[in-house]
């Protein structure tokens, strides 16, 4: 990928944090940053490994693929914002990382086909958007879906994102995530 040595992604996904932070999350009581980074504290206080936290804490950065140098996007970006986060995450991090943020709204239209109580546990925005996103999978798509051999990750940051929704949920800020993302990216 052109130009990966001379630009610093997780500078620039610092900075979408800062700027960009406070946007609301439509329909949440929560910030954007808030969402991402309670995500994240989810993760942690599961003792999740740092490349599952980091995708709890990236999950919905596909907001801000406009904000990632023009050159790094392909032709044609969509609305949909797991699949923008994804393509923009992958010439740094790991696929199982941008496999998380990927199927994270597939995993709800999973999780709705498996498991009997999730509906009810989701707040009421997120229950409005399912309809839009598909429904709950047919069983067909959730033989295809449990291929994935990730699935355990995927799902699990669906259910940190889900509950990342609570204007009273205390976090680290984003300083204590970014050596988790420095490791990851000189890594890959
Ligand atoms: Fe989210």
């Amino acid at each position: 990928m052109n130009n990966q040595e001379s630009f610093d992604v997780v500078e620039l996904i610092e900075d979408i944090f800062e700027r960009r932070g406070a946007d609301s999350y439509l329909g949440e009581d929560v910030t954007m940053s808030q969402h991402m980074l309670q995500a994240a504290y989810h993760a942690e206080q599961a003792h999740a490994e740092d490349i599952v936290v980091a995708a709890a804490l990236l999950h919905d950065i596909g907001h801000y693929t406009n904000e990632f140098p023009e050159d790094y996007l392909e032709q044609g970006t969509d609305n949909f914002h797991e699949e923008a986060g994804a393509r923009v995450l992958r010439p740094w991090f790991p696929e199982r990382l941008t496999d998380c943020v990927r199927y994270h709204v597939p995993a709800k239209r999973y999780l709705c086909a498996v498991r009997s109580n999730y509906y009810a546990s989701l707040s009421e925005a997120s229950k409005q958007s399912l309809e839009l996103q598909g429904g709950p999978m047919n069983t067909q798509e959730v033989n295809s879906f449990k291929a994935n051999p990730y699935l355990d990750d995927i799902v699990q940051v669906r259910i940190w994102d889900d509950l990342a929704k609570c204007p009273s949920t205390v976090t680290p800020d984003f300083a204590h995530y970014k050596p988790v993302l420095q490791k990851l990216v000189s890594l890959d």
